[in-house]
């Protein structure tokens, strides 16, 4: 079986819309590939599987191993992997460095950069070097720190024309897809109307060209999730159900029974 490819996904542009889950590990990659265009493993990976407070303690390490995972997990989804935060932002020589290790490393077939407008000559310069890179502008997750929280975009004027000129500059870089996160409807519309390059979003309306979610979120992992996240799924109260059955069960004895249990056979006598 042969994945997406790069240039499949960028025709996708005001077609059929794009879908994508983040992946984390190989048995959930392969439940997910047969209905996904795109599987991400996303830098969110260090929050909803490993408890950090945010991306910024994520390492090039970690999204490697999870890359793999999710490679060895799916056979036709393409496969997109987060560079996390410290691994691409000092130069652009650091950014074609880290994603060579990802694309060498795990077989993904792009990678993934949070891209404020001073990414621009990154993603030209690894673009022009045969790296296929999903940009990612709006909310940027990785800034978590300078801006004091996870805070929607495009509120204020200023804010929308920022939005926008990084959609406008990754776009030109030569992006193949770009994610928006957590932007007004309008503002959305507004850039997906304008640049050639897909838009994926993420709470950030239906206007995109495709949509991305947060696997865990989806699943119903968490009791939290933002307002954008539809829940398809209770998974939360599933496994809490499963351990307290399973606790339950083996402190009144009651597990393992005998089918669940080996027993030898008796020696033959002669
Ligand atoms: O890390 C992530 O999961 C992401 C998506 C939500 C776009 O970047
Ligand atoms: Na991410």
């Amino acid at each position: 079986v042969k994945r997406i490819t790069v240039p499949e996904i960028a025709a996708r542009k005001r077609g059929e819309p794009i879908v994508c889950l983040t992946a984390y590990d190989a048995p959930t990659a392969g439940l997910l590939d047969p209905h996904c265009d795109v599987l991400l493993v996303g830098d969110s990976l260090g929050m909803v599987v490993h408890g950090l407070p945010n991306t910024v303690g994520v390492t090039l390490d970690m999204m490697i191993l999870h890359g793999q995972a999710v490679m060895r997990g799916s056979r036709r989804a393409m496969v997109v992997v987060d560079l996390p935060f410290g691994s691409y932002e000092a130069s652009k020589e650091a950014a074609y460095a880290a994603s060579v290790r990802v694309m060498q490393e795990t077989g993904a077939q792009a990678v993934k950069l949070e891209t404020g407008v001073e990414m621009a000559e990154t993603v030209a310069f690894l673009v022009k070097r045969g790296i296929p890179v999903m940009g990612h502008i709006g909310l940027r997750p990785q800034a978590v720190l300078a801006e004091g929280g996870f805070k929607a975009k495009g509120r204020t004027d200023a804010e929308r024309e920022r939005v926008m000129a990084e959609a406008v500059a990754i776009s030109e870089a030569g992006a193949f897809c770009i994610v928006i996160e957590g932007v007004a409807e309008s503002l959305a519309r507004e850039i997906t109307d304008i640049i050639d390059t897909p838009t994926i979003g993420i709470g950030a309306s239906a206007a995109c060209d495709g949509q991305v979610l947060v696997i865990t979120d989806v699943l119903g992992v968490f009791d939290w999730a933002p307002k954008f996240v539809r829940k398809y799924a209770d998974l939360r109260t599933e496994i809490d159900r499963a351990a307290a059955s399973f606790a339950s069960d083996v402190r009144a004895r009651r597990f393992p029974a005998e089918v669940e249990t080996y027993f030898s056979k008796k020696p033959a006598s002669s």
